[in-house]
């Protein structure tokens, strides 16, 4: 029998332990404190360590989200990651046999920073046809293992880290029922995100065309998931977007009509943890008693693929670890 709706039920995250602030940086490439909080709001990020892969950073997101739910297993597990330990296999495999789940379905999902919002839909999708009655969900990404260390335009903005929802089968009316959500994708925009074929290839982004890019998707899917759920702009008590730069979560605020004053902010502590950032700034929310069971959510993202999309959904009633 299908369930009328999942519902998030548990929230977790996870940090490496090396922090790299602006002043870091600076010490080491042409750029300054001034420069990068004025233009993306970032005022620190993580660094990983090689103790701390994608799969271990998952795993600690993933069991603080099981905790939080105050369950310990899942039906299904799916990890949103373009970092994973290997190119083969999936890391999401490994996640599971880490968490003691082994035997469940496992699988990666990679839509670079939009992975969370794919991920979750996908989660969504099989637990309302009724193949699955719960999944844990789980964005994790290593990207400055991607990045050329010299390169000021990459290198000031990401960092890693990992984030999870846990969610089960349940009614829409309950705290945390998923509303609605949209996904789409653009694949003529391959090479705006993109590392390069070839050995010794780094992460490159053509930062100007993404911005336009970002707020223009981001603002529609917003729109779109508000109509499905029936929400006006102003009845969102929370816009969760993809932490890239404070100057685009403030933009698709003002196009969409959503107060910018509910616009989570998270990326000044972590930067863009690119499929990690969502479910980090939902933890951080959770942790800083931002949000009250039933409150209006929107999330939102957009990234390589180029890929973006939008889930609405109410607060959970929860409590959250702080990953920090
Ligand atoms: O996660 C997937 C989605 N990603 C995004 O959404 C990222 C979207 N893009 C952005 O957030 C912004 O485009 C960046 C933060 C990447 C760049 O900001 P910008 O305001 O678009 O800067 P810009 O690339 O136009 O560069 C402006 C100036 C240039 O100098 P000139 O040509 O005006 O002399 C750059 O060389 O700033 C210079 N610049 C820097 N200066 C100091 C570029 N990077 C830096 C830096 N420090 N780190």
């Amino acid at each position: 029998m299908s369930a009328a709706s999942a519902v998030v039920r548990g929230l977790g995250g996870a940090l490496p332990r090396k922090v790299v602030t602006n002043e870091h940086l600076s010490a080491v490439m042409d750029t300054s404190d001034e420069w990068i909080r004025r233009r993306t709001g970032i005022a620190e990020r993580r660094h990983s360590d090689e103790t701390e892969s994608t799969s271990v950073l998952a795993t600690m997101a993933g069991r603080r989200a099981l905790a939080s739910a105050g369950v310990d297993s899942a039906g299904l597990l799916i990890v949103a990651t373009s970092t994973p330990d290997k190119v083969c296999p999936a890391t999401a495999p490994k996640v599971a046999a880490n968490l003691g789940l082994k035997g469940i379905a496992a699988f990666d999902v990679s839509a670079v920073c939009s992975g969370f919002v794919y991920a979750l839909t996908t989660a969504t999708w099989a637990i309302r046809s009724g193949s699955v009655d719960s999944a844990l969900v789980i964005g994790a990404d290593t990207f400055t293992r991607l990045l050329d260390p010299t390169d000021r335009t990459t290198s000031v903005i990401f960092g890693d880290g990992a984030g999870a929802a846990y969610l089960s089968a349940g009614t829409a009316e309950e705290p945390g029922a998923i509303k609605a959500s949209t996904l789409h994708s653009d694949g003529e925009g391959e090479t705006l995100i993109q590392v390069p074929e070839g050995p010794g290839s780094f992460f490159e982004m053509q930062g100007k065309e993404v911005f336009t890019q970002a707020v223009a998707a981001m603002s529609d899917s917003v729109e779109t998931v508000l109509a499905s759920a029936g929400w006006a702009a102003g009845d969102v008590d929370s816009l969760i977007a993809h932490q890239a730069n404070l100057r685009i979560l403030n933009t698709v605020a003002s196009v969409t009509g959503i107060p910018a004053s509910k616009a989570e902010v998270h990326l000044d502590r972590v930067g863009n943890t690119s499929a990690a950032s969502i479910p980090l700034a939902m933890t951080d929310a959770g942790t800083k008693g931002h949000r009250s069971p039933g409150d209006k959510v929107v999330l939102t993202a957009f990234g390589g693929g180029t890929t973006w999309g939008a889930v609405a959904m109410t607060w959970p009633s929860i409590s959250v670890v702080d990953p920090h």
